[in-house]
């Protein structure tokens, strides 16, 4: 198969966790007779520092030329002072609208190797098996105004929670389309006590539902679902949820895994061109000093692999690839509780060598 990926690396350890996933796409291609052509992008603080700009038009027109996407992060103290058209993080959000990236698949799937990494008691962490499905063009993070404003005489400010009905109905249908495929229950998650937006999606979703007989839909207001992340994890099938709910929620689910470096993600258009990114930022407490986990891009890697390009057997053999060297013992600083630690490039190295391992039992 001949497939082109735009590689955007972004910022911080983004550069340092997709050089690394380079290499195990290089090592899919050789091993299972692919060509892959990557077309790199810049975007972030170093699109700013390089083009002026966080989103250059050439970044968006390579995305356009390719066949699916993976971003590593973007973002950093560098640049957190400039004016929000300058800031990094426009450069993604802006990405996420000009492809229309409206559904954002975020799983939580626990490693039986790393029951002891996560914080909470491995008895409530076991088997846990949930996507979040994140709505990722709308919300909050789009909505008009957002502005410093004088009201009654005052500086003040407003954000705007705006959703057209069709935006909640389509992250409804793929979450419901989902969970058909998986235990069948789809949790939306809402604060419908109290926003007019939550109401709506709630009204949606129950519209949504109808289609879909065979699924079961629970609504849960989301600081009970903050609580039942940690109490009982194991409930969850699908969450499906607003762009600004699903962001931090996914975050704090993160800890279920052991790290936030464990999260990939796939980010979902309406146009089939895809893109693939760890949930995890840029990390500046760690950029630059080989301690970054790869494992949340190079899971989003395999992701690419099944959902693109519909290579399954691939993306199997990344994922075992990777419980492997989980199983073996070996660990990133963030999930060695401590205890001795390999760098960002070991890692992506014994990913490979287990690749290549179980690639010459199979032949
Ligand atoms: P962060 O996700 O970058 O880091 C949070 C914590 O998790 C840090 O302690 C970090 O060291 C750790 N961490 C994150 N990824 C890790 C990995 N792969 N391996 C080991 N440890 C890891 O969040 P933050 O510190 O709040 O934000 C830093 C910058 O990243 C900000 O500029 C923010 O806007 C940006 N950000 C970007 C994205 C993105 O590009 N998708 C996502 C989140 C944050
Ligand atoms: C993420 C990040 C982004 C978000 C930021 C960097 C805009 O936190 O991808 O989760 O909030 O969506
Ligand atoms: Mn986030």
């Amino acid at each position: 198969m001949k497939k082109t990926i735009a590689l955007l690396p972004g910022d911080g350890i983004g550069k340092e966790v997709v050089d690394v996933t380079v290499e195990i796409l290089k090592a899919i291609a050789e091993h299972f007779n692919h060509q892959f052509q990557f077309n790199y992008g810049l975007i972030g603080g170093d699109a700013i520092d390089q083009k002026g700009t966080p989103l250059p038009e050439e970044t968006i027109e390579a995305c356009k030329k390719s066949d699916a996407i993976i971003l590593g992060a973007v973002g950093g103290p560098k640049w957190d002072k400039n004016p929000v058209e300058l800031r990094p993080e426009r450069g993604l959000l802006a990405l996420r609208k000009a492809l229309d990236l409206y559904a954002n698949l975020r799983p939580i799937t626990t490693f039986d190797s790393l029951l002891d990494s996560s914080p909470l008691k491995k008895e409530y962490v076991s088997g846990v098996d949930f996507v979040i499905v994140r709505e990722l063009t709308g919300g909050l993070y789009f909505g008009k105004p957002s502005e410093r404003i004088v009201r009654d005489g005052e500086d003040s400010v407003v954000d705007t929670l705006f959703y057209k009905r069709s935006e909640i109905e389509r992250i409804l249908v793929s979450a419901f389309e989902i969970a058909q495929k998986r235990r069948k229950h789809v949790t939306s998650v809402d604060k419908a006590n109290v926003l007019e937006s939550s109401r709506v999606w709630r009204e949606v979703a129950e519209e949504v539902s109808a289609r879909y007989p065979d699924v079961t839909l629970e609504h849960m207001l989301v600081d009970n679902a903050a609580m039942q992340l940690i109490r009982s994890p194991r409930q969850f099938d699908v969450i499906v949820t607003e762009n600004m709910f699903g962001d931090i929620l996914s975050d704090e689910a993160s800890m279920i895994t052991g790290s936030l470096g464990m999260l990939s993600s796939a980010s979902l258009s309406s146009s089939g061109l895809h893109l693939y990114e760890p949930v995890h930022g840029s990390a500046p407490d760690i950029a630059g000093k080989g301690l970054a986990n790869p494992v949340a891009t190079i899971l989003s890697a395999a992701m690419l692999l099944r959902q693109s390009f519909g290579l399954e057997e691939e993306a199997k053999a990344i994922e075992k690839a990777v419980d492997n060297v989980l199983n073996s013992g070996t660990r990133t600083a963030d999930l060695a509780n401590g205890e001795k630690a390999v760098s960002t490039k070991q890692m992506g190295e014994e990913i490979k060598n287990a690749l290549a391992d179980d690639h010459a039992i199979l032949n």
